[in-house]
């Protein structure tokens, strides 16, 4: 197939399936599968939360009904909270090895500041950058201290009195860290860096997006020398 007559369906189509692969003015950046991952740790998340807000105070009280009553609440969150850590363990499988440190890590670091207002040009940035990477790790050790404080308060007869303290605690301090770390991916992903989202709905980016974020994947991924 001539990559010139492509068109958006047949696209779509190749980015089931392919990824780090450029058609036209466009590049395939996730495959249909690590999108369906990242939207059932999505959905999971929020279900978790939103029950989870229930169960931590009254003020919400009201949203109770929506999941058909405090007994209820209780007794979902545990399995929707399962729900998102088995998602979890399949995104760890697609991204474990593209989210390991990199030399262009430092470049980012560095120009962290200047590249979030458009201001610094990046050489080096690979696929995921820094900030992405310490991302994906807090998340799957934060999923991780989930579960573990998860289960000890799920079945509290069978784990003694201190453990069911410091699980109460981590849960609840993963809780805070996953609220404030929540609003900022998805700031950083839809309003602070637009041409991001339509990578996690279309699979793909266009040649500028990934040219201005990820040069060094831009290159591999084209061929072009800058
Ligand atoms: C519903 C709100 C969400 C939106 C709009 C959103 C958006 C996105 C987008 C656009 C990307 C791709 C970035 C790229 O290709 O460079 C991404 C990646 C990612 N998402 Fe989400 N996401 C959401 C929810 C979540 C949740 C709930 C989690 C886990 C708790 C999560 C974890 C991740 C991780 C680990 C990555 C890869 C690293 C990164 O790009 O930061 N996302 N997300």
């Amino acid at each position: 197939m001539s990559q010139e007559v492509m068109t958006q369906s047949q696209l779509a189509t190749l980015a089931r399936e392919k990824e780090d692969l450029a058609v036209d003015g466009l590049i395939v950046r996730h495959t249909a599968a690590v999108r369906l991952t990242h939207w059932l740790v999505a959905i999971f998340f929020f279900l978790s939360l939103f029950t989870g807000f229930v169960i931590f105070t009254p003020f919400f009280a009201g949203w109770a009904s929506v999941f058909g009553g405090g007994p209820m609440v209780r007794t979902l969150h545990p399995w929707f909270a399962l729900g998102f850590t088995i998602a979890i363990l399949y995104l760890y499988r697609y991204w474990k090895m593209k989210m390991k440190k990199e030399a262009g890590d430092e470049e980012w670091k560095d120009n962290f500041g200047p590249y979030i207002r458009y201001e610094s040009e990046l050489q080096n940035v690979g696929k995921y950058n820094a900030g992405q990477k310490i991302y994906f790790w807090a998340v799957f050790w934060g999923a991780i201290a989930f579960l573990a404080s998860g289960i000890v308060m799920w079945f509290p007869t069978v784990f003694p009195y201190f453990l069911r303290t410091i699980s109460y605690w981590l849960h609840e301090i993963t809780f805070v860290a996953f609220v404030i770390g929540i609003i900022y991916h998805i700031y950083m992903s839809t309003t602070a860096m637009p041409g991001t989202f339509r990578a996690m709905t279309r699979g793909t980016v266009t040649k500028d997006w990934a040219k201005w974020h990820h040069p060094r994947w831009y290159r591999e991924v084209t061929g072009e020398k800058k």
